[in-house]
């Protein structure tokens, strides 16, 4: 076998991470999710699930990857070798590679937007019109399965590449024009008439919203926008280089992620009360960037055509962005697998994730229209991907995930890796292993009980 690649340099591998992280997720999810559940209170909920459940998680991963230089299968069976554990790993895969076909097909339509942006086709069109050029392109037969071949193929494109030159070079690209995207676009919506009632909306804290609920949207919420549970992280700490500290990173990651979230914040709630437009519960997920948010900001800009032009056109090239640099995590995670576990050069085990990716991105794509009658267990193809990975895969991964670190584990392992064999103190490491052995496996277990309606949080 060749010899395994490495992120270069620390701050390729926090890119390339917080790439990972950085999502839809974090644009179409949660601003809303602050602004009707209590703003400021549900981002303060929001931090402690981060706190408790992310950050721990997210090291776990870490150590398994990095001390096991291994895909997410092979590093369990390199830990613990003979036992069932390898199903946590394999699990990881199966759901990679889920999540990466139906949310290549939203990438996909990133792609559509951000060329009606560029072609000027949102001007002058009313609310209705957003809403039917929306329901008319998603169920076309052809559009956006082509969107999601091209999308599919230009992940595909930076994964055959290498570690090095594909994923880390292209982070460090993507990750600071993003940034730079961003932080344009939330001074521009700063700057607009009525922008602080907006970001008032977002920011009041209201304890009356919160019941519990709203405490597990905020953890399902953390657990997709950080990546975790499916083996992502420990992917690509597996490439992290030896000195990379694994803490330092999970909290620069988990900082930039929450940073970017709350920015997106910052974009859309001033846009929607220039605009006059109250955003809705249900502005949430595609309709919000498909259909509300374009509408926004034509009517946010309504006097300065040009601005609003670039501003959509800057948006959708952001989504593009945060969208391909988390594709590229997901084909990673089943591309190591391929490689390492079956012997592949990468090139075939890229090949291998990219012609299924295409093959079940396609069904998921047709579900919105030629596809719409088909249900299982009531599901379209799309959503029951997406309710297997969010619901199911997810939260059981990270629940693994932790009792392994916390109580199968080698204790001198998750130490010398905490400590980078010695080289700086950990002395947050016993809370963390407490952590990581009662409070967060039964967290995320009440997740569950809630979700199969074994009881009902009011
Ligand atoms: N975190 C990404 C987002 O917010 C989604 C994502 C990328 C992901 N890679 C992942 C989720 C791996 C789970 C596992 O959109």
């Amino acid at each position: 076998m060749s010899k395994r690649e490495n992120f270069g340099s620390k701050i390729g591998a926090v890119f390339a991470t917080a790439g990972s992280a950085v999502g839809l997720g974090n644009i179409w999810r949660f601003p809303i999710e602050t602004g009707r559940n209590g703003g400021a209170a549900f981002i303060i909920i929001y931090i402690a699930c981060i706190l408790l459940i992310g950050i721990p998680v997210m090291m776990s991963e870490f150590v398994i990857g990095k001390h096991t230089r291994s895909n997410t299968a092979g590093a369990y069976q390199k830990l613990a070798p003979g036992t069932q554990w390898k199903w946590v790993g394999r699990l990881g895969v199966f759901a990679g590679v889920l999540i990466f076909s139906y949310y290549s097909v939203v990438a996909g339509w990133t792609i559509e937007y951000a060329w009606l942006a560029l072609s000027n086709s949102f001007l002058g069109k009313t609310p209705d019109e957003f809403g039917k050029i929306f329901a008319e392109f998603s169920t076309d037969p052809v559009r956006p399965t082509l969107w999601l071949i091209v999308f599919i193929l230009l992940t595909h494109y930076i994964i055959v590449k290498g570690v090095t030159k594909g994923i880390e070079r292209w982070s460090n690209v993507l990750m600071p024009v993003l940034l730079g995207i961003i932080t344009i676009l939330v001074v521009c919506s700063a700057l607009l008439p009525n922008a602080s009632e907006g970001l008032n909306f977002l920011l009041k804290p209201d304890f009356s919203k919160v019941d519990g609920k709203v405490v597990l949207n905020a953890m399902g919420q953390a657990f997709f926008s950080l990546s975790l549970g499916l083996g992502c992280l420990c992917t690509y700490a597996s490439y992290f280089e030896p000195q990379t500290s694994i803490s330092k990173t999970a909290i620069e990651v988990c900082t930039i992620d929450t940073l970017i979230a709350l920015m997106a914040g910052f974009i859309i709630f001033p846009a929607a009360a220039a605009s006059g437009y109250h955003l809705q519960p249900n502005d949430i997920g595609p309709s919000l960037i498909f259909i509300t948010l374009p509408n926004v900001f034509q009517m946010a800009f309504h006097g300065l055509p040009w601005v609003a032009y670039i501003f959509s056109v800057m948006f959708y090239i952001l989504l593009i962005l945060a969208a391909l640099t988390s594709t590229i995590s997901m084909h990673e995670i089943v591309t190591s697998y391929m490689t390492e576990e079956f012997n592949l050069p990468r090139k075939k085990g890229a090949v291998f994730e990219t012609g299924i990716a295409i093959i079940l991105g396609t069904l998921c794509a047709l579900s919105f229209g030629t596809l719409g009658n088909v249900h299982i267990f009531g599901m379209t193809i799309f959503d029951l991907f997406d309710w297997t990975v969010s619901n199911f895969c997810m939260p059981l991964g990270g629940m693994f995930i932790s009792i392994f670190t916390g109580w199968y584990l080698d204790k001198k392992v998750f130490r010398d890796e905490l400590t980078n064999y010695g080289k700086h103190g950990a002395p947050y490491v016993r809370g963390l292993v407490f952590t990581l052995r009662y409070i967060t496996p039964l967290a995320i277990f009440l997740i569950f009980l809630n979700q199969f309606g074994v009881f009902n949080f009011a």
